[in-house]
């Protein structure tokens, strides 16, 4: 039987705005320190693996903030063909990958739903339904989700970008909805889905009480996984303009400390060291892991592709899912944790909301 859950110590909204306001180096690791022993105490050591595959930078969506917005021209538009999605996700079950994350941007034409529909049941048969299959592919209609799901998806992960509705509005054209977005991720979790959501940080506007509320909220809506990150501008979109002068190691130190504060206030679900963290420091990722994550998510998109994926600026090109993971492997090793193949990486706290479900115990 499985351990009770790990006792969740309480960290009131105060102490986590605190914590992610302007603190001392010294406090600072004791955060890092507290949340990598909760981290032991649930994960292990061990660092689940899930290869993303950037489909296509098609976007309807307009976002301030992000590189790959409808009205960016400078993107060189791409679609991926379904025989390379599928190549990818050969090649990346061979080499022990069982979880694979179709990312791209909104895209709701019935040929795209149709298109993913197709490629999620095509690698879930390829790979005798051995691999997780994770869509991110933003505010769709129930239907899609449904049909998505039916197909053979799992997990599905849409970042709410904040949960404050104020700072949502200055960051998007009029048309997009938070409440929209809300209403995704409650019909996602009825459907079944794993669900995963989180955060841009250090939006221009965005303040420690902010932050201290999205950490709130993950745990409200009781998140399985965390994929949130630092925003970095990208020097063709609005909100670039007032993104004022905050550097790389400023920006990564308040996601690194972001992801501690999750990891404390929500010990058993999944958080990614994601590429933005890498995009700051070469090291970024590992401090990730070193914070409380306990998710890499290497790159799968073939190159030439990857180029024009750029939601950022500054996105790392060179690594590679597939020949990066020796490397990625040793240091891993080095911070202490261990990279493992061969197995799905469900968060603790999805197993354990299933059993009870099965058990009748709690509607999940
Ligand atoms: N900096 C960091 N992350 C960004 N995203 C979009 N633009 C940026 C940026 N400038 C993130 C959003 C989106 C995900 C796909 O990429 O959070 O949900």
């Amino acid at each position: 039987m499985k351990p009770d859950p790990a006792p969740e110590r309480p960290l009131s909204r105060e102490a986590i705005r605190e914590l992610l306001g302007p603190i001392p180096p010294e406090r600072v690791e004791l955060l890092f320190a507290e949340a990598r022993q909760v981290k032991r105490q649930t994960c292990g050591r061990k660092i689940f693996l899930r290869g993303i595959v950037e489909l296509s930078n098609c976007c309807e969506k307009d976002c301030f903030y992000c590189g790959i917005r409808r009205s960016n021209p400078d993107v060189a538009r791409y679609r991926m063909e379904e025989e390379e999605v599928i190549a990818a996700a050969r090649a990346s079950f061979r080499r022990g990958y069982r979880s694979i994350l179709l990312q791209s941007g909104e895209e709701k034409t019935p040929q795209a739903v149709d298109r993913v529909e197709r490629l999620t049941g095509r690698i879930k048969t390829e790979t005798d339904g051995r691999m997780r299959i994770v869509l991110s592919l933003g505010e769709q209609e129930p239907e899609t989700y449904r049909r998505w799901r039916a197909a053979g998806a799992d997990l599905y992960l849409l970042r709410i970008e904040t949960s404050s509705p104020r700072l949502y509005r200055s960051l998007h054209p009029r048309n997009h909805l938070h409440q929209r977005r809300l209403e995704c991720l409650h019909t996602l979790r009825e459907l079944g889905y794993q669900v995963g959501s989180g955060m841009l940080i250090g939006l221009p506007g965005q303040t420690p009480g902010d932050l201290a509320d999205d950490a709130l909220f993950l745990k409200e809506i009781d998140v399985d996984m965390i994929g949130m990150g630092p925003y970095i501008p990208h020097p063709r979109t609005p909100l670039a303009r007032q993104a004022g002068k905050v550097s790389p190691a400023e920006r990564l130190l308040r996601g690194l400390k972001m992801i501690a504060v999750c990891r404390i206030l929500m010990p058993e679900v999944n958080i990614a060291a994601t590429t933005a963290l890498g995009t700051l420091d070469p090291a970024g990722r590992e401090l990730g892991l070193a914070a409380g994550a306990n998710v890499v998510m290497p790159n799968l998109t073939p190159p030439d592709y990857r180029r024009e994926y750029n939601l950022y600026q500054g996105k790392p090109l060179e690594e590679d899912g597939i020949l990066g993971l020796e490397s990625l492997h040793r240091r891993i090793a080095a911070g202490g944790d261990e990279l493992v193949l061969d197995e799905w990486g469900d968060s603790l706290h999805f197993r354990r909301r299933i059993r009870y479900s099965n058990g009748k115990l709690k509607r999940p």
